[in-house]
């Protein structure tokens, strides 16, 4: 047992949970795009249907998050990683060759994803050195994609074979 002194060992710990990989994007008021990579993605409420992911004080897209009403969560494709990194690169366009659409409430959505949920935001929580964001889905696609896969800080091969 380890009381949390460093905190790059806590996130080593958290690394040992694999998760998806997301992009959330949005609009401001002024039109203008946003959005970033968050594999900090979960359920929370089959009904109403909500989903949360949490975002970093320190990021460039906190204050336009604070403003928002709305956003859209992409579970990238295992063919989808340029996506990942354009999302987490910063001083670059993030949307540019995307060919994105737009859904609820005008927010970006990407095509080619595994899935897509279009939030209202429901909630905001504190969280520490994070907000939590909660969102109410107001509609989603999903296809038969594989997802990529993130796991002790690295991207890995989908192959998810489910146990017999
Ligand atoms: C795999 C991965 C997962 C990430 N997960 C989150 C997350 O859940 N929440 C968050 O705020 N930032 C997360 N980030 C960092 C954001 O993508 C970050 O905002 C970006 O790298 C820095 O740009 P910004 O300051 O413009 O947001 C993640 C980055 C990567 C590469």
């Amino acid at each position: 047992m380890s009381a949390v002194h460093d905190s790059k060992q806590f996130r080593g710990a958290l690394s040992a949970f694999a998760t998806g990989i997301t992009v959330v994007t949005s609009r401001s008021s002024e039109g203008q795009d946003f959005g970033l990579t968050a594999t900090s993605f979960n359920s929370v409420s089959l009904d109403p249907p909500m989903i949360l992911w949490s975002l970093d004080r320190k990021s460039s897209n906190a204050e336009a998050f604070a403003k928002t009403g709305a956003f859209a969560v992409h579970v990238l494709a295992s063919d989808q990683e340029h996506v990942c990194k354009q999302f987490s690169t910063k001083g670059i366009d993030r949307f540019a060759g995307l060919g994105c659409g737009r859904g609820y409430a005008e927010v970006p959505v990407i095509p080619g994803c595994a899935a897509v949920f279009e939030c209202r935001i429901a909630h905001r929580y504190e969280g520490g050195d994070h907000v939590i964001m909660v969102g109410e889905v107001h509609s989603f696609t999903s296809g038969q994609k594989d997802p990529l896969v993130f796991y002790r800080g690295k991207i890995c091969d989908p192959f998810l074979q489910p146990n017999a």
